[in-house]
């Protein structure tokens, strides 16, 4: 890619002054509106990422964006140490939307998780009778639920786990897609395990979407053995998948919900963990915490943002879209295009490398058409646009991606 002069000089800053924990694609934004951002140079792109599905209400929803101003003119942060009017409001507000006794609000996914993984710890220690430090969470081979340590300590990827030992113990896991090996984790000690923590569809792996019947199998193997069924919808949750959350579609209500990203459409870093009182009250009044957890911005802004998913049936849309985003991938015959999986708007195709040319390739060029996404694990694309996106943009989006694959073959 021909880089601008403005853009090579915001990715110099960035290399020279930044951490190197991160490897963009070489567009610098500076703006963004729905579906689309536009970089420096005045360029316009579609967002086929949505910042890892936080956008899903797309970028600078109006309604957002003035729930965020109106609160910050008035009170923006009070921490715990004190009541505040707009806490309990959300709080009430969290429950009637997502139907569970209480919130626990947080402000990354990856906080979310661990606070998960406490809850869960603690309900087994406090309500399951496990002997004290012997609790086990089962996790699934290629998961992502965040950055920490005690997170990485359970992931199954050599890039965010590598270096970072001792690892925090308590952990096991399991294939991924595969209810026989949770049966028989749960045969061997379930005494001793507290929880089962599963992403819905794994989308950082790539979009693994399970087998149907694979989350109810689990969530009954949990009920049966008293073991709580987590589910992290960092991701899946909001809408993305075509329901409000992704384990929607299996009906089935686990026992805990992690939530994060598209909380706050991408406005503010807003996560939170739902349970019912027997789970969430084991926690008690200095147990756990953070300062902006719940703060009142972020109160206004994911009550907006939550808002927004219900107004503008942004599930339904996910839900309709995403069967035309299919259908009309499949049509395209390439080389390139091993395989296209996904549900709802959160969608992948596996790149089958051609001519030398591999995913990464595949992405400079539909950056270079105007639309952006990001491989993952080197030969997976990730397509996930805002769920605002008209029928018409995603088939121009798609004529995008369409000829961008045809012109490296
Ligand atoms: C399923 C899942 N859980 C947790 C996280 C961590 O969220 P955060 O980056 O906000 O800490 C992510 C982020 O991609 C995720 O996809």
């Amino acid at each position: 890619m021909n880089l601008s002069a403005a853009t090579r000089q915001y990715i110099d800053l960035e290399e020279k002054y930044g951490a190197h924990n991160y490897h963009p694609l070489p567009v610098v934004l500076s703006r963004g509106k729905g579906c689309y951002v536009w970089d420096v140079d005045g360029k316009r792109y579609f967002d086929f990422l949505s910042a890892y599905s936080a956008v899903n209400q797309g970028h600078c929803h109006p309604k957002i964006v003035r729930a965020l101003k109106e609160q910050a003119e008035k009170l923006c942060l009070t921490s715990r140490a004190f009541y505040n009017d707009t806490l309990g409001p959300y709080e009430k507000f969290i429950h009637d939307y997502f139907g569970y006794d209480k919130v626990l609000p947080m402000n990354s996914g990856a906080e979310a998780v661990e606070t998960a993984l406490k809850l869960a710890r603690k309900w087994g220690y406090l309500k399951k009778g496990i002997p004290e430090t012997e609790a086990v969470i089962i996790a699934c081979e290629g998961n992502f639920h965040g950055r920490t340590i005690s997170i990485v300590s359970v992931s199954t990827d050599p890039d965010a786990r590598a270096d970072y030992g001792p690892y925090t113990p308590g952990f096991e896991v399991i294939p991924y897609n595969d209810p026989k090996a949770l049966a028989s984790a749960l045969k061997e000690k379930a005494d001793s395990i507290a929880g089962f923590l599963v992403e819905p569809i794994q989308g950082e792996a790539g979009v693994n979407v399970p087998d149907d019947g694979y989350l109810r199998s689990c969530y009954e193997l949990c009920k049966k053995h008293n073991v709580l069924f987590i589910a992290d919808e960092v991701q899946t949750g909001i809408a993305r998948t075509g329901r409000k959350l992704c384990c929607d579609h299996e009906g089935i209500r686990p026992d805990i919900v992690i939530l994060g990203k598209a909380v706050s459409g991408g406005v503010l870093p807003v996560s939170a963990v739902l349970a019912d009182d027997e789970i969430m009250l084991t926690i008690q009044p200095g147990q756990h915490g953070s300062t902006f957890g719940g703060f009142p911005l972020a109160c206004k802004v994911a009550t907006a943002a939550l808002e927004v998913i219900e107004e503008e049936k942004l599930a339904e849309k996910a839900e309709y879209l995403g069967q035309i985003f299919r259908e009309e991938m499949k049509k395209i015959e390439s080389p390139f295009i091993r395989l296209i999986r996904g549900k709802g708007l959160l969608n992948a195709i596996v790149i089958e490398p051609y001519n030398d040319k591999h995913a990464w390739d595949v992405c400079l060029k539909m950056a270079e058409n105007g639309l952006l996404a990001k491989p993952t694990h080197d030969h997976i694309i990730r397509f996930a646009p805002p769920l605002v996106i008209t029928e018409e943009e995603l088939k121009e989006a798609i004529g995008i991606i369409r000829e961008s694959i045809k012109s490296l073959e």
